[in-house]
């Protein structure tokens, strides 16, 4: 009998090749580096914050404790629990003047978990997927580690960071298989117009099989400005059968920690798919979260507790908007939506002379970082003002485009404190200079 030969005790790669594919989200990545400053003894201004600074709005809480205290505390329905189920649907339904059912909806640990299940569902290897950039950075995280092509749909400051139906048109090939949209827009605050949505919608059916999906990411559906009401794709005639329409309770409610979103997916049979996901990665979503989610969905009282803090984020987006624009080199837009502003600053990394000190980094130290890279850690690490750069929201072609996101989810003193803060660093370019020589945290 022939006999096996012995294994060989060659040295193996720990992590598999996918492993490197996994792009992240740097809002976590910044932490670890405000802990630094702090220790050091500074106050840092966090502008860098993807949450909103507002409590959880009682009535939900109270509803979390009774849950807890009626033992709502074991395993449940994969899909999501029926009434939470029932409450998405009717909600999500009533807003867009469309009928959903609870079977066609999914329950996940937020409104992040899906984008990536929606990947590995729908997309085979290279498969071409669109997604907006600058944009929610977990679109292109996922898409080399699920083998597909990444085609980012570049938003331009000229459009309000919108884009219309013969921007999409230009992208889509034969190959393309997901389209990510997501207005409000993180980072930019870009809203797209009812006509504009129609356009996409327009394009999308004209030019792609029926099997082709737009996940539509509208998590800040609730978070808009100036009397503007939500207005979503999944209302356009035809584009129910192909979207997979998301959101949760992270920023409408400021509940980021109850870990709860959702998708509405075209059919029964979709659902099906990310329930049996969901049965293989978490089992279920804690159900006393999920009837919390429900009274959000649900009750007067959220309405209110809605209207108190859009009417405090776009005081602050006006202030913040002025503070940008009075800043020589800086340039920003009026966001009209969700809880970020998107400067330009383009004349602050030219006038500090961060374009040239980048290309003067040797690579790969130049490769890991940018200009407005270079920036945005000097403001964290010499000014104690926390924010994120451009690349945070989509490398890929972000090369030449200098701006920041600042999170206005803090409070008017701290956001004026903030100002003052940029301002002085956007004249420093000793400070600057100081800074990249020494070379400490340049990406
Ligand atoms: C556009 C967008 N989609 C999804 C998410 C994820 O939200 P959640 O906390 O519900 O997972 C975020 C969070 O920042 C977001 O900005």
């Amino acid at each position: 009998m022939a006999t096996a030969a012995a294994p060989s005790r060659q040295t193996r790669p720990l992590f598999a090749d996918r492993v490197a594919m996994l792009d992240t989200e740097n809002a976590f990545k910044v932490g670890p580096y405000i802990k630094e400053v702090e220790d050091a003894g500074h106050q840092v201004v966090r502008c860098n914050i993807g949450e909103p600074d507002f409590p959880l709005p009682r009535h939900i809480a109270e509803e979390v404790k009774r849950q807890i205290d009626n033992d709502l505390t074991h395993y449940n329905d994969p899909q999501g629990i029926l009434p939470l189920r029932e409450a998405i649907a009717h909600t999500m339904g009533e807003a867009r003047g469309i009928h959903i059912t609870p079977d066609r909806v999914v329950v996940f640990p937020g409104a992040k978990p899906p984008i990536g299940f929606t990947q590995q569902t729908y997309c085979n290897a290279g498969d071409e997927i669109i997604y907006p950039s600058p944009g929610f950075p977990i679109y292109e995280s996922f898409v080399r580690y699920i083998g597909a092509s990444a085609v980012p749909l570049h938003l331009e400051e000229s459009s309000g960071f919108s884009f219309d139906g013969s921007d999409l048109r230009r992208l889509i090939t034969d190959r393309t298989k997901l389209v990510y949209i997501n207005f409000p827009s993180n980072p930019t605050g870009g809203v797209a117009t009812r006509d504009q949505l129609n356009e996409i919608a327009q394009v999308v059916l004209a030019n792609t099989a029926p099997e082709v999906r737009v996940y539509s990411d509208e998590v800040y559906e609730r978070i808009l400005f100036d009397g503007e009401k939500h207005a979503s794709i999944a209302s356009v005639p035809g584009m129910e059968e192909r979207t997979v329409l998301v959101s949760g309770v992270s920023k409408s409610y400021s509940w980021t920690g109850g870990r709860i979103g959702w998708a509405v997916f075209p059919t029964e049979a979709e659902a099906a798919v990310f329930k049996n996901l969901n049965i293989n990665y978490f089992s279920c979503v804690p159900g006393y979260n999920q009837m919390g989610a429900k009274v959000a969905l649900e009750s007067p009282e959220s309405e209110i507790s809605i209207a108190t803090m859009v009417d405090a984020f776009s005081k602050r987006r006006d202030f913040v908007v002025d503070a940008l624009n009075s800043i020589d080199g800086v340039r920003c837009q009026k966001p009209k939506g969700a809880f970020y502003v998107f400067p330009n600053i383009a004349g602050v990394c030219e006038s500090l002379g961060a374009i040239e000190a980048h290309a003067s980094l040797p690579s790969p130290v130049r490769d890991f970082t940018t200009p407005s890279t270079l920036f945005q850690l000097f403001l964290l690490f010499r000014h104690h003002v926390a924010t994120l750069d451009r690349k945070s929201f989509g490398r890929i072609g972000s090369e030449g485009k200098h701006y920041l996101r600042l999170s206005i989810a803090t409070s008017l003193e701290q956001l004026k404190l903030g100002m003052q803060r940029l301002e002085r660093a956007s004249r420093d370019a000793d400070g600057f200079r100081a800074f990249v020589q020494e070379g400490r945290h340049l990406y």
